[in-house]
């Protein structure tokens, strides 16, 4: 099984560029089960869960091409598609439930896998399928798939979500643009991946409209165009990377970002003590000084984000004073915590608050990845102590970073991928 290895003490510096971002290009690639025009996706990732999905759909039937070196995928679907999609392609990634909406509203009938039991939490689907019932769709579990099927079309309704839920809020946005009449969607996740989709579902011709903060307006439509779209960057690469410098005391010009939409991980930062220059496209990180103390909530966009919370956590070990993190989004979701203590950080959780001890010296172990967040974690702890870290189960880690070696390697690290 492949790992890496990591020796740390070196300044992570230089220039990175964030790669487009993964939770964007999975909804994008589910929604083109909606149209058969030609549809070119720019700027995608070359990580494990968009090869995932688009297994998942070549399996189905579509005609998709994946250019790596050009980091486009063509998708044109001539056929019909089937409308099934198997457990083993949402036991890994959980995205895969995004193909159930446009599904249902294109062929009226899904068979989806429900998804697999996951490290973070429990994970549940109900709010998408309790939207999807009250368009008109009769869902059925049975032998862990969800069977769903709706006579004429999906209906237009009022949807007011009882959580702030990413994948629901996509799931019922896509089989909206289908659906008859109006969907009024309310209390809707903001995440900025959703607002690159909807840019997506808008060039195809779906009539899309925000009416309020968290509330979205889809006029189903019937047919769609073809189009071109290039992927929004990945926030969360971009938040680990800034935390890599920050830690190593580097010097780091991360590109191809907006940093306006990292706004509240950039806010956190700086008062910790990290200096961030921010540019159109672009910022430098440079930590000069001590780092400080921090308590931080997670919370739906605009808050900060989980998918940052285990990165940050190794940042807070390094800070004078005493930092917490409450975990607002998943139950489970402290899976680092027991290999950051291996390495001698002092972490207490009780429930899901994490009291960070700060000014731990941090030493090199052996390790296991349980998940794609606390994986990169882990990663970031090894760049700190000079003797040497091994990291176990990177295939967590391939679900969602491109080229994290080779691109850390480049900035000054010692890091290595063993097989
Ligand atoms: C979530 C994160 C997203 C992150 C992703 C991967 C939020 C709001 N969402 O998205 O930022 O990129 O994980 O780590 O930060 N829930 C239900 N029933 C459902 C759906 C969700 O109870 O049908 C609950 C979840 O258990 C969770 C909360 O709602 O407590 C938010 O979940 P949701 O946003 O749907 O999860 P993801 O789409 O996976």
């Amino acid at each position: 099984m492949k790992k890496l290895e990591i020796i740390g003490g070196k300044k992570i510096s230089g220039t990175i560029s964030i790669s487009g971002s993964k939770n964007a290009t999975l909804p994008i690639l589910a929604s083109t089960i909606l149209t058969n025009k030609k549809i070119i996706i720019e700027n995608v990732p070359l990580v494990k869960d968009v090869e995932t999905m688009a297994e998942l759909l070549s399996n189905m039937g579509s005609n998709l091409k994946f250019d790596k070196k050009k980091k486009k995928i063509t998708i044109i679907n001539e056929k019909k598609l089937k409308t099934f999609a198997p457990y083993h392609s949402l036991k890994t990634m959980r995205a895969g439930i995004l193909v159930l909406g446009p599904l249902l509203a294109k062929f009226k009938v899904a068979k989806v896998s429900l998804p697999g039991g996951c490290a973070i939490g429990s994970r549940p689907v109900d709010i998408h399928l309790d939207a999807l019932k009250k368009m008109g769709a009769k869902i059925k579990i049975k032998d862990g798939y969800i069977h769903a099927s709706v006579q004429k079309n999906l209906k237009g309704c009022t949807i007011k979500f009882p959580k702030i839920s990413v994948g629901a809020t996509e799931n019922i946005l896509i089989a909206a643009c289908f659906a008859q009449g109006i969907t009024k969607l309310r209390n809707c996740a903001l995440e900025p991946e959703i607002g690159d989709l909807i840019n997506f579902l808008k060039k195809l011709g779906c009539n899309i409209h925000r009416t309020g903060k968290r509330s979205i307006n889809v006029t189903g439509v019937e047919k769609l165009n073809s189009a071109v779209h290039k992927v929004i960057f990945d926030r969360i690469e971009a938040g680990t990377y800034i935390i890599a410098a920050a830690l190593t005391k580097g010097r780091l010009k991360i590109k191809n970002i907006i940093p306006k939409i990292i706004l509240t991980e950039i806010n956190f930062l700086v008062k910790m003590g990290v200096k961030i220059i921010k540019k159109k496209n672009y910022i430098i990180v440079n930590r000069l000084k001590n780092l400080k103390k921090i308590d931080i909530s997670t919370k739906p966009y605009p808050g900060f984000p989980t998918d940052l919370q285990a990165q940050i956590m190794v940042l807070m070990t390094m800070a004078k004073g005493v930092s917490t993190i409450k975990e607002n989004i998943f139950e489970n979701r402290f899976m680092h915590v027991s290999e950051l203590r291996r390495m001698g950080a002092k972490i207490k959780i009780n429930n899901n608050k994490a009291t960070i001890f700060g000014m731990s010296k941090l030493n090199g172990a052996e390790l296991m990845a349980t998940d794609l967040r606390a994986s990169v974690c882990l990663v970031l702890a090894g760049l700190v102590p000079s003797n040497k870290t091994i990291l176990n189960r990177i295939y967590h880690l391939d679900r969602g970073y491109e080229k994290i070696e080779k691109k850390l390697s480049r900035c000054g690290a010692h890091i290595k991928r063993l097989n």
